[in-house]
């Protein structure tokens, strides 16, 4: 099976060169792993942040294993050509609409979570977030007003066919869970909402046995460090699912912990962490690459048809935390590459 490995900037290739190690370790001579460049470190060597020998080998492959792409250098290029593209270029090209983020506390780290540890031990969730449409992929654009000034602007848009896709996904989740599916939007403000909202209630006739409810996202931002306990699947549209994602992972103890999986319709996956390129610590080896690691877990169980070594590999990180290993963000000071080598010895 060929694993396209996209490493890309910042601390991306510090992470995923811990991942492909873990990969290597369970899975033997089963993976060929393949490199390609992506975005700050593509444009640089080849004028794009997703060149076209990058999206065909991604096309090839059977999972793709992301790390991260933002370079601030780059920040002041225009749109087309900055390193995030590499990542929703990829979303895009691939189909690839479901982002499942699962947010779970490592009962080692209740000490790590912003919360205190007695609300920080009830999380234990899924957040589904749609990664192919929204107020990311409308029409954009600056232009200037009536009376001269600058305007920036960005559509938001669904139709049914989107929502429902995705409903779909965050029923089916909650359906192999605990049968709970909260679906997030800001229906009392927003359109597209609107439609978020009525497409899921429609859905709901097929998922009798799943028990649905429905909230605003301000609110579900409280709610998520009030009691995160409460949610067991939450289904939500890309901006809203990018935001709550970031603030659950540090429920969970850090952002560094956070995995997921992007998927299309024939379960072809891009696997990555869900924090960015962290240029602030970028070379410095302080990087934790659970994050990475747990998502090669993932690409094992939803690509690979691997959950024993999918499972191997989510028992190993939990052994090397509770065997006391800890990046700086986690409270400690092992580096990345320690961190790799004390989940390698646990597996
Ligand atoms: P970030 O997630 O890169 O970093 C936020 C903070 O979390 C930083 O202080 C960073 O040091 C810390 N952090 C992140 N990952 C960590 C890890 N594994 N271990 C320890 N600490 C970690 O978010 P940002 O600073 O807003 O963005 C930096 C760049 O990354 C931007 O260019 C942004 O566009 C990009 N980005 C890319 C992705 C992606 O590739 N999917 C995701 C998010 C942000
Ligand atoms: C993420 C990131 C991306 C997003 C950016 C880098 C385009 O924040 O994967 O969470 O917003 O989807
Ligand atoms: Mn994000």
């Amino acid at each position: 099976m060929l694993i396209a490995t996209l490493p890309g900037d910042g601390i991306g290739p510090e992470v995923t060169e811990q991942a492909v190690r873990v990969l290597k370790a369970v899975t033997g001579d089963l993976l060929t792993f393949e490199q390609g460049l992506v975005g700050g470190a593509a444009y640089k060597a080849a004028g794009h942040p997703l060149p076209e020998a990058t999206l065909d080998l991604a096309r090839r492959s059977d999972a793709i294993l992301f790390g991260a792409v933002g370079d601030p250098d780059c920040d002041a290029l225009e749109r087309h050509l900055r390193p995030e593209q590499a990542i929703l270029g990829l979303r895009k090209a691939l189909g690839l609409f479901a982002n499942l983020r699962p947010a779970k506390l490592f009962p080692e780290l209740a000490d790590a979570s912003a919360l205190r540890p007695e609300v920080a031990a009830s999380i234990d969730l899924v957040i589904v977030r749609e990664t192919n449409g929204d107020v990311y992929f409308g029409e954009k654009g600056h232009r200037k007003t009536a009376d001269g000034l600058r305007e920036g602007y960005d559509v938001m848009s669904y139709n049914e066919a989107e929502v429902a896709r995705i409903a779909r996904v965050g029923f089916e989740t909650a359906r192999a869970r605990r049968g709970k599916l909260c679906s997030i939007d800001k229906a009392n403000v927003l359109e597209t909402s609107q439609l978020w909202r009525d497409v899921v209630i429609e859905l709901s006739a097929e998922y009798p046995d799943i028990e649905l409810s429905h909230m605003y996202v301000d609110n579900a931002a409280m709610q998520l460090v009030r009691n995160p306990g409460q949610f067991d699947v939450i289904v939500t549209g890309n901006l809203f699912g990018d935001i709550l994602s970031d603030q659950a992972s540090m429920c969970a103890g850090s952002i560094g912990m956070l995995p997921s999986a992007t998927l299309n319709s024939s379960n072809q996956g891009l696997y990555e962490p869900i924090h960015g390129s962290a240029p602030d610590i970028a070379g410095q080896g302080k990087a934790n690459p659970l994050a990475t690691i747990l998502s090669s877990a993932m690409m094992l169980r939803y690509s690979l048809g691997k959950p024993d070594e999918a499972d191997r590999i989510e028992a190993a990180v939990a052994k090397a935390l509770a065997g006391g290993a800890r990046s700086p963000d986690l409270g400690g000071t092992m580096t990345t590459a320690q961190m790799g080598d004390a989940v390698l010895a646990a597996l």
